[in-house]
């Protein structure tokens, strides 16, 4: 979590930075900072709230060419301007921004302490800023000090530096954080992602775990950690600066949910061919090789794997196990003689997924990752690699990802299943009918207004296929409206949870399989017996007159696809109404690189 950009050039750094930093703030954004040098002099101004507040702080200081700026996600400390970064030491010789956690800080700190050192916050990042001064001073050599330093820290970090000593040089660290250089002509950059700097430069160099920078205006020198010098070319990224604007909307998660169609079309051009599909040949070996999947992901991606584990059951008739990377990590469970792995991941950089990956690399078994950011490290540190093409998603609340998942897990089961659905006739179909369900969002959301809205607690429920859409359903209404929400198989609640249920509970029901939609009727009856506020939500060819809403048929497989843009609807709809933050909910990171 958190953002870091870095400039170095002749242009105005302070608007750079802020610019980067708002692209940024999807990674977290409870508080920010700059640091800029200017007259021989580090600067450094921080503010609690959003990266508007800290562009309001910094409107009147004076242009600078050379800065560091930081948004932060709180891990250690609350959000305040204390613990804002950038952060300086004690005798302000080192600044710097850091994006991750440094395990042993605390003894460091001890250390440090001993030697007279004194803290103005309790982050970590302080911690290093006063070890790499305490070292410097004894080196006078920034490149010897930051050698020290990664061999002293353990943990994730990714270090923006500047050193009162050297006022022309940007400091650059790495390890097991997400971290980029940007390369332009007269000038240089780092950050956190290439949306951070892709107004400035499409031009790329990466940087590998226990690498550093030095940066000038007209150079990069990369390093490891040993202080060998490190050749690498640059690569030209293929994002699309207007990919990452707004335009006429209000919220990027109206935008991304709108573009869903699209993503599913782009998704049919790049793999789905006659009679073949546009995939590695080697990788569609091992998938059909393998006697059991092991799909490891978190949160919306999680839920996009339930979906794949449903289709490959069906229709490969291969066993498919899903794990929460959280878990996986720490406890293997019995893994089957020929397996592979399959990491789904939008942002390609969740920590507990890499560490469930790093442990499956350990023992040497094959993997996959579904990514939609090309270069991420679950990508880099994957035996296979397959791109979502889903286009930056800048909402914190996952929409086209969870879809463009859902999608490529369907091409994929189909044709390892024997290529007996035309995917390019059923997906176009699915296309039509989220096209459908968004021409009628009105309709959403008017329900939301007379159901929904302001309840204290809801339940999503749904049998089957429908009970994994349920799940992700509830994750998306919890995660902006902040109404606690459970996603339940509906045979499920009689055994305990219809407790809950009280007078106009919401209970929204998703029926689109025809073998399980009486049951889910039935489980309706019970609620509404308890004066629940049922919404019914169904697919046309198992719907009744009186539905709330309706969704054109699907082949019965992909209707998660089209039921789940109702359940953003309905999300987005009801953040809307209550006055949330849509696009930036309140105590998430889209990008969760800590475990
Ligand atoms: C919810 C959401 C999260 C992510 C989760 C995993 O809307 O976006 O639950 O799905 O943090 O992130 P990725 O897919 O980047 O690994």
């Amino acid at each position: 979590m958190c953002g870091i950009v870095g400039y170095t050039g002749p242009k105005k750094a302070n608007d750079i930075i802020i610019n980067g930093l708002k692209t940024l703030e999807y990674r977290g954004y409870d508080s920010a900072g700059i640091a800029f040098v200017k007259d021989n002099k580090i600067n450094v101004y921080r503010e609690v709230g959003r990266i508007a507040a800290l562009e309001k702080m910094i409107e009147n200081v004076e242009a600078a060419q050379l800065g560091i700026g930081h948004t932060r996600w709180a891990t250690h400390g609350k959000p305040s301007p204390e613990n804002a970064h950038p952060h300086t030491s004690m005798n302000r010789m080192i600044t710097l921004v850091h994006n991750g956690v440094i395990e042993n800080y605390l003894e460091i700190k001890e250390d440090l302490s001993s030697k007279g050192y004194t803290f103005q916050g309790q982050t970590d990042t302080e911690v290093i800023a006063n070890y790499l001064e305490d070292d410097y001073k004894k080196t006078k050599d920034m490149k010897q000090s930051i050698m020290n330093m990664m061999k002293t820290m353990h943990g994730a970090y990714a270090l923006g530096i500047l050193c009162s000593d050297d006022k022309d040089t940007l400091y650059c660290v790495k390890n097991k954080t997400p971290m980029l250089a940007g390369v332009g002509e007269g000038f240089n950059m780092i950050g956190s992602d290439a949306m951070a700097m892709i107004n400035e430069t499409n031009t790329f160099i990466e940087i590998k775990d226990l690498e550093f920078l030095i940066v000038s205006r007209d150079e990069i020198q990369i390093y490891n950690q040993d202080g060998d010098r490190i050749e690498r070319k640059p690569f030209t990224s293929n994002i699309n600066a207007l990919d990452i604007n707004l335009g006429t909307y209000d919220h990027y998660m109206m935008k991304e949910i709108d573009e869903q169609p699209a993503v599913i079309r782009t998704l049919i051009n790049e793999y789905v061919r006659e009679d073949d599909i546009n995939i590695d040949p080697k990788l569609i070996k091992e998938l059909q090789e393998a006697d059991r999947l092991y799909i490891i992901a978190s949160g919306t991606s999680m839920h996009a794997g339930y979906v794949g584990k449903y289709l490959f059951e069906e229709l490969v008739k291969k066993p498919v196990e899903v794990h929460l990377g959280s878990e996986f990590g720490y406890h293997l469970p019995l893994i089957s003689k020929k397996p592979l792995f399959i990491f789904i991941t939008q942002s390609g950089e969740t920590a507990d997924s890499r560490v469930a990956l790093k442990l499956v690399n350990e023992k040497g078994y094959k993997s996959l990752t579904i990514t939609n950011v090309e270069g991420s490290t679950l990508s880099r540190e994957a035996t296979y690699t397959l791109l979502l093409k889903a286009g930056p998603e800048i909402a914190v609340a996952s929409t086209k990802a969870y879809v463009a998942q859902v999608t490529l897990l369907a091409i994929l089961a189909n044709y390892l299943g024997g290529n007996n659905i035309d995917m390019n006739l059923e997906l176009s179909r699915v296309a039509h009918a989220i096209e459908d369900i968004i021409s009628r969002k009105d309709q959403i959301k008017d329900i939301v207004h007379h159901k929904i809205a302001y309840s204290r607690n809801a339940f999503y429920i749904g049998r089957n296929l429908d009970y994994f859409v349920a799940l992700e359903a509830a994750l998306k209404l919890k995660e902006i409206s902040y109404i606690q929400t459970e996603g339940f198989a509906s045979g499920e609640l009689k055994h305990g949870t219809i407790a809950l249920i009280e007078d106009r509970t919401p209970v929204i029901a998703l029926i689109s399989q025809e073998q399980v939609a009486l049951n889910t009727r039935s489980a309706i009856q019970e609620v509404l017996a308890r004066s629940a506020n049922a919404t019914i939500i169904s697919m046309e060819k198992v719907s009744n007159k009186d539905d709330d809403f309706i969704i054109s048929d699907t082949y019965p497989l992909f209707s998660p696809l089209a039921l789940v843009v109702v359940s953003q609807l309905i999300a987005y709809y009801a953040a809307l109404e209550i006055g949330n933050d849509i696009d930036k909910p309140r105590n998430l990171a889209k990008s969760v690189t800590v475990e």
